[in-house]
């Protein structure tokens, strides 16, 4: 039976993009639905370009009511039945309650490498750090932030000349191999880890 993916984002949506457009042909899985916690997320305009129902769920109108705002999230997710939920820059963090309902379904993306810096500014403090190597991490995600068994991970070199902002691009582009494969061998019912080696990806001509 193929799996039903929903796809969580606050943002641009890359990773939503690279998600989405890797289920395809015999891929055991479909996307059923983006979600956007933000109005404007860019992403949701490149969900509904790709035929997938978009939707948002605005944090705002919850005034600080967590319990309210992840009861709103599953009246938008359940409808669309999904086996699968990948948080893929969703910027809010989640209650055990929400955690609990999608047990053992529920995959997400941290940009460095767990269990190294959970939470936020993860580039700048691998550079504060003076990592050698630096990158991302899909986990299960379970009531620890950031602290579910672990997926998959790749790996990039940190250059003396980086910034946070440099940095995050080149995990970035490893986010990109990395995500879409942990999900395919998710969906096919695999939860051994994959571990990227590094690969730089060439620059875009023209
Ligand atoms: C990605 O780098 C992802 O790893 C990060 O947000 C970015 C979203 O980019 N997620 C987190 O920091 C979660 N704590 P995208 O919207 O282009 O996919």
């Amino acid at each position: 039976m193929t799996k039903r993916v929903a796809i969580l984002i606050s943002g641009g949506g890359s990773n939503m993009v690279t998600l989405a457009d890797s289920m395809v042909g015999d891929h055991p899985a479909r996307p059923c639905l983006v979600l956007s916690n933000v109005p404007d997320a860019g992403g949701l305009q490149k969900a509904r370009d790709r035929g997938i129902p978009a939707d948002v769920v605005d944090h705002r109108d919850f005034k600080g009511d967590r319990e309210a705002f992840e009861n709103a999230l599953v009246s938008a997710i359940d409808p669309h039945a999904p086996d699968i939920l990948c948080l893929a820059g969703f910027m809010r963090i989640l209650t055990p309650l929400f955690i609990t309902r999608y047990a053992g379904k529920m995959l997400n993306i941290h940009p460095s490498l767990l269990p190294k810096y959970k939470g936020l500014h993860t580039h700048a403090r691998a550079l504060a750090a003076g990592d050698a190597e630096a990158g991302c991490s899909v986990h299960e995600v379970t009531a620890e932030l950031d602290g579910g068994p672990i997926l998959g991970q790749a790996r990039v070199p940190v250059r003396p000349a980086d910034t946070p902002d440099s940095l995050a691009a080149r995990v970035l582009e490893q986010e990109h191999r990395l995500y879409p494969a942990v999900l395919r061998r998710f969906a096919s019912g695999d939860r051994t880890p994959i571990f990227l080696p590094w690969l730089s990806v060439p620059a875009k001509k023209g």
